[in-house]
């Protein structure tokens, strides 16, 4: 028996986990998904008609690099031609002007393109990849002179924070009509390089002040999202906007996942877009019911009023901190785990981690 749920806002699509870059705080998993075992396009494209007709209203194509893909022009006018909403999260890397202009012709809306930093030199040392900040700010351009509307997303930690005022003034000049500054999330292989990634206490209050006197300036003609960073937050935020609750994520070989790491979780079967309706998956599954509010809190959580905002956080940080993913989220300072993140933000202070270098990617 199906059970009443709202259907998902968005279907995040991770077409491919194929990347020209080799990021240390990549979100995929530490085990990635081979090009063989890719959904074919004729696969997407019936999922993404499902998702329609489930009631989804956003796709955001990604990866990996979805700019890997040779069939991504296909996947764009399936998409559009289902009357979803069409943003493109890439690199930049590989979006030249005809490509570009083949994936408008086929129906896309929206870019958001990736920044390592607002420094060339770093930017390209942590992608992995030697003039790849240069082939995004070229990229930047070509998707505003094209019309299309630009988010840029500057992903920050220890190393890079200190320049988030130069991002935000990059994201300005390149015509963006959306700046995103999102800290870096402790799952996969950013966990594993999280001792050389977390900022510091400081890093952190200078960055919130810089971007909220952006955000006053810029408003009205630049949007400036900020996502804060879990580990120096009181409370936890609430992940994916609460299990199952808005967004369906499929992985490249047709697993579905209400999270960026749930395949990571024991015991939880991602059940496949090969073998189940999305419907079924969103409604009826037993992965997207495991944790689903209101049904599911944490044991600790009953009885606080910030449940209702935050669902008791991330199953999955509850899981990576307090090996329970049915544990209130550790980040939270009423959590009965929350000293491991208190041992974590120590670790900081600790100047022989600053110089530490990062588990390799790929
Ligand atoms: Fe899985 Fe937060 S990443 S619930």
């Amino acid at each position: 028996m199906s059970v009443a749920v709202a259907p998902p806002m968005a279907l995040i699509a991770e077409i491919t986990h194929r990347c020209p870059l080799s990021c240390p705080y990549c979100s995929n998993p530490l085990e990635l998904i081979r090009r063989g075992a890719e959904l074919a396009a004729a696969e997407w494209a019936r999922l993404l008609r499902e998702a329609a007709s489930l009631g989804v209203l956003h796709v955001h194509l990604t990866g990996g690099e979805p700019l890997a893909r040779r069939d991504l022009e296909a996947l764009v006018a399936e998409a559009a031609g289902a009357g979803l909403y069409v943003n493109l999260i890439t690199s930049g890397i590989g979006l030249d002007e005809a490509r570009l202009a083949r994936l408008i012709e086929a129906g896309l809306d929206h870019v958001q393109l990736s920044f390592q930093d607002a420094d060339p030199g770093p930017a390209d040392r942590v992608g992995g990849r030697a003039g790849a900040h240069a082939d995004k700010l070229a990229a930047a351009a070509r998707v505003v002179a094209a019309g299309l509307p630009l988010t840029a997303n500057f992903v920050v930690h220890r190393r890079n924070l200190d320049r988030v005022g130069d991002m935000l003034s990059l994201g300005e000049a390149l015509g963006a009509r959306r700046i995103e500054i999102a800290h870096v999330q402790h799952h996969g292989w950013a966990l594993a390089n999280r001792a050389a990634l977390m900022p510091t206490a400081d890093q952190v209050a200078h960055a919130v002040a810089v971007v909220a006197v952006a955000r006053a300036r810029l408003a009205g003609r630049i949007v400036v999202d900020h996502v804060a960073p879990d580990y120096h937050a009181a409370r936890p935020k609430p992940c994916m906007g609460g299990w199952a609750q808005r967004l369906m994520l499929v992985t490249p070989d047709g697993r579905a996942a209400p999270c960026h790491a749930a395949s990571g979780l024991p015991g939880l079967h991602l059940p496949s877009v090969r073998d189940h309706s999305l419907d079924w998956i969103w409604r009826d599954s037993e992965a997207f019911n495991r944790y689903r509010p209101p049904a599911f809190a944490p044991a600790a959580c009953q009885g606080c009023p910030g449940l209702a905002i935050d669902f008791g956080g991330c199953r999955c940080q509850a899981f990576a901190l307090a090996a329970d993913a049915a544990a209130a989220d550790p980040v939270c300072e009423l959590s009965p785990d929350h000293a491991v993140v208190v041992a974590a933000r120590r670790i900081v202070a600790d100047a022989s981690s600053v110089a530490r270098g990062f588990a390799a990617h790929r």
